[in-house]
């Protein structure tokens, strides 16, 4: 089953390939309601409102190597294959937001994966890139900037690639409760691997 740390890579690339310079991520996880959604907000060009409607259709695409895009129609059939939906908001010139909506329980609900190392990765790839996380679970929250980091780590506008180990540590560590709120929402089974 795909991670959905994969499709929040996919959803950033979309970000970037529109010139965004700023993304905000948001996990949020509720047991009590069973839901589980995953935004990412970016401040590049926009879709086009023709386009938006049928944004998730696995032909649409501004690709100019192929003629299919799927990232969006992909994330849309994880969300409804676990009784979530996808929502894309978007105004021209200013951003773009896409909400994914999970039943965290659902037992076709792929799994989040490494959120912490898909983070990095991007930040590795755009050092520029202005980045804030936002996770709550059950009683919990978890904040990061680059901003912030940055401050902590003496200033300079890129990241230091010598800092990324000592990042990862930092997110995965700050991110274990989720990680762990997460699994358990998945129920036993689907944690000793049983439908893996
Ligand atoms: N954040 C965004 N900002 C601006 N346009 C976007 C954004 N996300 C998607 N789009 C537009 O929607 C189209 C479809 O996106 P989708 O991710 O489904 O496919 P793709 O990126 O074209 O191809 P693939 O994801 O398979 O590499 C994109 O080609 C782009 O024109
Ligand atoms: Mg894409």
């Amino acid at each position: 089953m795909r991670e959905l740390s994969l499709h929040l890579l996919d959803l950033a690339q979309n970000s970037l390939a529109a010139g965004a310079t700023r993304l905000r991520i948001e996990v949020r996880l509720d047991t009590a309601t069973d839901r589980l959604s995953l935004t990412l907000e970016d401040d590049g060009r926009g879709i086009p409102a023709r386009m938006l409607e049928k944004v998730t259709d696995p032909f649409v695409t501004s690709r100019k190597t192929r003629r299919v895009g799927l990232g969006l129609a992909l994330l849309k059939a994880a969300a409804q294959r676990a009784e979530g939906d996808l929502t894309i908001v978007s105004h021209e010139g200013q951003g773009t937001r896409v909400t994914a909506t999970f039943r965290a329980g659902h037992l076709d609900r792929a799994p989040l994966g490494d959120l912490a190392g898909t983070i990095v990765s991007l930040l590795a790839c755009n050092p520029h890139l202005e980045l804030e996380l936002v996770a709550t679970w059950d009683g919990g929250t978890f904040n990061f900037s680059t901003a912030a980091w940055r401050e902590t780590q003496g200033g300079g506008s890129g990241l230091d690639t010598a800092v990324f180990a000592v990042l990862h540590r930092h997110l995965a560590t700050g991110l274990a409760p989720l990680r762990a709120a997460e699994e358990a929402a998945m129920g036993p089974s689907r944690r000793d691997g049983a439908h893996a």
